[in-house]
């Protein structure tokens, strides 16, 4: 990896491109980082949506300085110094590329881009970036959930030993037939469905708390259940029109890891009765540990080397002052939930341009990169019905 000469000036200014659903949690992570955590508060400086009028609401209602329906004209605001990329997958790599050629610190929504090229380019440009000081991130919000930061630290507290397998699921269900078309069944702006929606978490996460790289993937089987989906709104008088669904509804691969553990993963929109069940077990030789985003509070701890008449499955309720985040937030077993993940982020992003370590390592360019080539193996693998090799995806 190039060596990086980041400019530590800290974080003043924040522009945000994307109105909607991230756009929402990354306004509450952006305010609520230094409320939380000590920090300085970099400012809302500005942001960007497609309609002036509904970007200047957002903005009012959220507390953006200053809106604009035209992102270029964000990047040209002096008082931005870190764009925050929280739009279809396919703008991803033309936004980025284009802030980190002004000069701007980016943090971009997963997954890092909807294709491999797009990937590529992302990851070139922000090598290039990186030698004039400015970093990157992207929004792996999950590796921030207090149990999952916990699950990187007990690998590396030798708890667990050598991994022998690691077990991920992300399950969701509100992609079935009555589910209209969206940007994100269209393969020219999401590259995949639940795959790279929901797989690239999972194997993020895998890879972060391991330490351990996929190096192979194989068996992958990917369907699309629903090819049509109907085009909404109908307008008045018209025939109703369904458009054709590119995209994958679930996604499953075996992997094998760099250290030797197998490793399986599954993402679907189809599951039904699961909203949103991330889901990461670890097997080693020393324990095993296991997380469901569902009670994203708790981490199961079994300890192999307590006596055996010991021995069971141990809930670990992560809000005590000593777990990862945990200190920021409530007092013990007064919960934290879906938008923390995301206010702790931006804290270690706020952090890290401080030149402060964050409290758990943050994904750049780079890092998801190597998420995106396990992605693409698995289409391929997907494709070809064969075992692919990470690295034989990896131009250079
Ligand atoms: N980290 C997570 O857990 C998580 C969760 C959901 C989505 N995401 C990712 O976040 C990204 C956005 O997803 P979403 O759920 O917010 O989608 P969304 O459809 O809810 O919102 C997309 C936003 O992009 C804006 N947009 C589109 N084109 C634009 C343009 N040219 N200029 C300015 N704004 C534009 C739209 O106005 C809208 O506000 C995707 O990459 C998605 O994969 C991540």
């Amino acid at each position: 990896m190039p060596r990086s000469r980041t400019r530590h000036h800290g974080l003043a200014g924040v522009g945000l491109i994307g109105t909607s659903f991230m756009g929402r949690a990354h306004s509450v992570a952006w305010a609520g980082a230094p409320k939380f955590f000590d920090l300085p508060a970099p400012a809302l400086a500005c942001v960007a949506g497609i309609d002036a009028a509904e970007t200047h609401e957002f903005g009012r209602r959220w507390g953006w300085m200053r809106s604009t329906a035209d992102w270029r004209d964000l990047l040209r605001d002096p008082s931005v110094d870190l764009v925050d990329v929280a739009v279809p997958n396919h703008l991803h790599a033309p936004m980025s590329i284009a802030a980190l050629t002004a000069g701007k610190h980016v943090a971009c929504e997963k997954p890092l881009a909807g294709t491999l090229a797009d990937a590529h380019r992302m990851r070139d440009a922000a090598r290039a970036a990186a030698r004039k000081g400015v970093r990157t991130f992207v929004w792996f919000n999950y590796r921030r959930a207090p149990a999952v930061a916990l699950m990187h630290r007990m690998v590396r507290q030798g708890r667990i030993g050598r991994i022998y397998h690691v077990r991920a699921n992300y399950l969701q269900d509100w992609g079935g037939p009555s589910t209209p078309m969206l940007w994100r069944f269209d393969a020219s702006a999401a590259g995949s469905g639940a795959h790279g929606d929901l797989n690239a978490h999972i194997v993020d996460m895998a890879r972060f708390v391991t330490g351990e790289e996929v190096v192979e993937v194989s068996g992958a089987v990917a369907r699309t259940f629903i090819g049509r989906r109907a085009v909404t709104p109908v307008r008045r008088g018209a025939r109703p029109r369904t458009a054709r669904s590119t995209v994958d509804d679930s996604l499953a691969f075996i992997a094998q890891m760099s250290g030797g553990a197998v490793a399986t993963f599954e993402a679907s929109r189809v599951a039904t009765g699961h909203k949103n069940r991330n889901t990461l077990e670890v097997n080693g030789e020393r324990g095993s540990m296991r997380f469901d985003f569902e009670r994203m509070n708790e981490l199961e701890w079994w300890d192999e080397t307590q006596v055996q008449a010991l021995r069971g499955w141990t809930r670990i309720m992560c809000t005590e002052p000593v777990h990862p985040y945990a200190h920021a937030y409530w007092p013990p077993a007064h919960l934290i939930g879906y938008e923390h993940g995301f206010v702790s982020q931006a804290a270690d992003m706020v952090r890290a341009l401080s030149g402060l370590e964050p409290e758990v390592p943050l994904p750049d360019f780079e890092d998801a990169f190597a998420t995106q080539c396990v992605l693409e193996a698995a289409l391929r693998s997907a494709r070809t019905r064969r075992p692919v090799l990470v690295r034989s995806v990896v131009r250079g």
